[in-house]
């Protein structure tokens, strides 16, 4: 048997670099050994991905993109598919741990300065999976046709509105009508269900092919490719395979744990995963007395309704939400400092990072309410805190203290 499979292995390996490819990427891919419970996030990112995508698939062998049938479709699925009710809470469930595994993810990335050199382009990828995510997330949330998908996407597409010039053809190009309606629907599906996918996946693959270029920063960001044993391999790393795929298992049981117990008693999170106006079918003709986009969107709803119109136009907001994520992709640059990881970093830097996420989940919490005067002027400290963070990284290492970087990992 087992010379068998030798065999086989040796007749595909002849044709396509299978052990190749598992040793590049796996048995020989050497990692720092230094791996914390932040590096989980990656590989759960990856499983969610292929958790919405097979969710995804039977939803849509059920599921109806038609303006008369949509919302009926889904109760359909919920009630009659059998476990349809579990695909779509798998699904719905799924969108938001998406986002809160990207979150930490990306929190990661910022701590130990797993952007800057020569990380910048595993950075960019991840920044533009990152826009990805959100479009994906907004054109799938129009599907299920309920009141809130449509007054949501409607706000949302109204905003393109504010574009100069070409602002009114724009929105009525991205809706294919002047509200949104069936031919929105049916276009946003086929965005949803096929061709974000495809640019999603290609871009992870792209993540992954320029992190095993250059391998993986770690916890004391210490590069250790530095330092390499007689056999050309790094003295502090250790092959991800055994080693890491079998952490990364305790991630994944944890992770799965706490994802069904969501799944399960609390799918809709209070209004937070699932809006109780998305149960009402959507009405063209009555607005819901508030609308906010999901938990995920609300820090950068918040800075959209912060700033100020000019002259009844809502461009300046829209500008400043969109630059809230463009300036994610200039953080390899805007942070000067010659040390990567916090652990090494001034009492500033750590100062700074920490307010840098109080100040989001303040945004978060600010973008889901609806707006007071006191709220409104909350949200734009906010919106002033979160674009000076990354100035602040470009001017603190004039003065900031630094700790000695160890030449190895420390434990
Ligand atoms: C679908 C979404 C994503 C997937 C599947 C994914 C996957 C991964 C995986 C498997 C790793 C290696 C394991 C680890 O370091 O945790 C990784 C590393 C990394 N990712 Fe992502 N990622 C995603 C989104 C992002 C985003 C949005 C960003 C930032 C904007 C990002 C930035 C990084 C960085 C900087 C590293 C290297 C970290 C280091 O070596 O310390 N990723 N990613």
């Amino acid at each position: 048997m087992n010379s068998m499979m030798t065999q086989l292995l040796g007749w595909v390996d002849a044709r396509f670099p299978l052990s190749k490819m598992w040793k590049e990427h796996l048995s020989e891919y050497y990692a720092p050994k230094n791996f914390n419970f932040w590096y989980f996030f990656g590989s759960l990112a990856l499983l969610v991905l292929v958790i919405q995508i097979v969710t995804g698939i039977f939803l849509t062998m059920s599921y109806k993109p038609d303006g008369d049938l949509a919302f009926g479709s889904v109760e359909f699925i919920m009630r009659d598919v059998e476990w349809g009710w579990l695909i779509r809470y798998m699904h719905t469930t799924g969108a938001s741990a998406f986002f809160a595994v990207v979150y930490l993810h990306m929190f990661r990335g910022m701590m130990y300065g797993s952007y800057k050199a020569p990380r910048e382009l595993i950075w960019i990828f991840g920044c533009l999976i990152f826009l990805v995510l959100m479009a994906e997330a907004f054109f799938g949330y129009l599907l299920p046709w309920g009141q809130m998908s449509y007054w949501g996407a409607q706000v949302i597409v109204n905003l393109f509105q504010a574009v100069p010039f070409v602002g009114e053809p724009l929105s009525v190009w991205i809706r294919g009508d002047y509200v949104i309606s069936d031919a929105s629907l049916n276009r946003f599906f086929a965005l949803h269900v096929i061709a974000l996918p495809i640019v999603l996946l290609g871009l992870v693959v792209a993540h992954i092919i320029a992190l095993h270029e250059v391998g993986s920063n770690n916890p004391d960001g210490v590069e250790i490719k530095k330092h390499k044993g007689p056999d050309g391999k790094p003295l502090d790393g250790i092959p991800f395979h055994p080693y890491y795929t079998v952490k990364d298992i305790v991630g994944v049981v944890v992770f799965l744990m706490i994802f069904s117990v969501v799944m399960f008693f609390a799918p809709e999170m209070g209004g937070f995963f699932i809006e109780a106006p998305n149960f009402i079918p959507a009405d063209p003709l009555k607005t819901p007395e508030h609308i906010a986009p999901v938990w995920y969107f609300t820090p950068y709803y918040a800075i959209l309704r912060a700033v100020p119109s000019i002259a009844g136009s809502a461009f300046p907001g829209v500008a400043a939400m969109g630059a809230a994520v463009i300036i994610l992709f200039f953080l390899p640059w805007l942070d000067r400092s010659p040390v990567k990881s916090i652990r090494y970093r001034g009492l500033c830097f750590k100062v700074l990072l920490f307010l840098f996420v109080a100040n989001f989940i303040m945004l978060g919490y600010l973008g889901a309410m609806p707006s007071t005067p006191g709220k409104t002027l909350l949200a734009q400290i906010g919106t002033v805190y979160y674009f000076a963070y990354f100035f602040a990284l470009a001017i603190i290492p004039k003065f900031e203290k630094t700790k000695p970087v160890p030449e190895r990992v420390t434990s």
